[in-house]
């Protein structure tokens, strides 16, 4: 039986995958903790909900033991564009947790979930078909966070045994929560504002290819890790899984589909093309399709058609 500590439950990833969680294993064993107290009702009233900031290492053990933890869903994280801006704050927030975390599994034996990114490679990693196993020298706090994260995962377990787990996300894609400071952050605000206002001011240029995932293949990425038989696992820092890669270009010519006077134009911001040049164009996830059998459900076409129905429903 799972019990479950979502930590960051109200963020991006978390606001949806806490929902699933408490439908498939139970209300009453995913407990959702976030620093805010003012939630969305459905986290906060659902189930179990905890106040917690990530690096009060003392309420963490407090609660894992409360409701005999046996999982946690680690995503506290500052972003790549937030960090440029504070990085100290990116380090320790995206660092502290996970090693608190790590820590603490080593007596009270849960097993981890820790995003990784895109943003853990940077600019000598080969860009197309980018390998599981490759160079990876971030240019962002963000990714030199994500990178030792990594490597920490892969150092507990070997030397600890602790059942780390994790993907590398390329830019997620959500109709619920928008993301906060990142840098393909461009693919959400898109949707707003082609139904709200049928053009959209893009702050990557054109041709800037990058992997992206819409928010159910994402959740279901992280379920489906931590399900998977770990016998078949031959990475525990993170594994590269995507469903998708486009550009501006590609993605307004998708929605034009729906909304025909929809318009894109262009006002690039050096800081975050800087950082999207860095990244992959597009990864090879094959690691993850055959040691846990990743598949990705929306393509391109499919999550443009879901995002234009669901957020015309609630927009206008
Ligand atoms: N979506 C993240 C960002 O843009 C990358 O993982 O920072």
């Amino acid at each position: 039986m799972k019990r479950i500590l979502v930590i960051g439950a109200a963020g991006q990833i978390g606001s949806e995958l806490t929902v699933k969680l408490r439908k498939i294993y139970g209300d009453n064993n995913v407990i959702a903790s976030d620093i805010r107290a003012q939630v969305p009702y459905d986290l906060k009233h659902g189930g179990p909900f905890e106040v917690v900031d990530c690096l009060d290492a003392h309420k963490i053990v407090d609660i894992i033991v409360k409701y005999n933890v046996d999982t946690v869903y680690n995503l506290v994280a500052i972003l790549s564009a937030v960090g440029e801006a504070k990085p100290d704050m990116a380090w320790d927030i995206n660092l502290g947790s996970l090693l608190n975390l790590l820590d603490l599994a080593k007596e009270l034996k849960f097993a981890i979930f820790t995003p990784s990114s895109i943003g853990a490679f940077g600019n000598s990693t080969p860009k197309d078909n980018t390998p599981q196993e490759t160079i990876m020298r971030p240019n962002t706090i963000y990714g030199v966070t994500k990178v030792a994260g990594e490597l920490l995962c892969d150092y507990y377990h070997k030397k600890y045994g602790i059942d780390t787990r994790g993907v590398r996300y390329p830019g997620i894609i959500s109709n619920v929560t928008k993301p906060g400071g990142g840098t393909t952050d461009y693919a959400v605000e898109i949707f707003y504002k082609a139904i709200q206002e049928k053009k959209f001011t893009c702050n990557l240029k054109a041709g800037t290819f990058l992997d992206m995932m819409y928010m159910p293949d994402a959740v279901n990425a992280a379920i489906k890790i931590m399900e998977a038989d770990s016998e078949k696992f031959r990475h525990r820092n993170a594994y590269n899984v995507s469903a998708m890669s486009f550009d501006p270009e590609m993605l307004a010519n998708e929605i034009k589909k729906w909304i025909p006077e929809f318009k894109i134009e262009y006002k690039v911001n050096d800081v975050l093309q800087k950082i999207a040049n860095s990244w992959p164009n597009n990864m090879d996830d094959s690691y993850a399709r055959e040691d846990w059998n990743w598949q990705h459900k929306f393509d391109i076409s499919a999550m443009t058609e879901d995002m234009i129905k669901t957020l015309k429903k609630r927009l206008n």
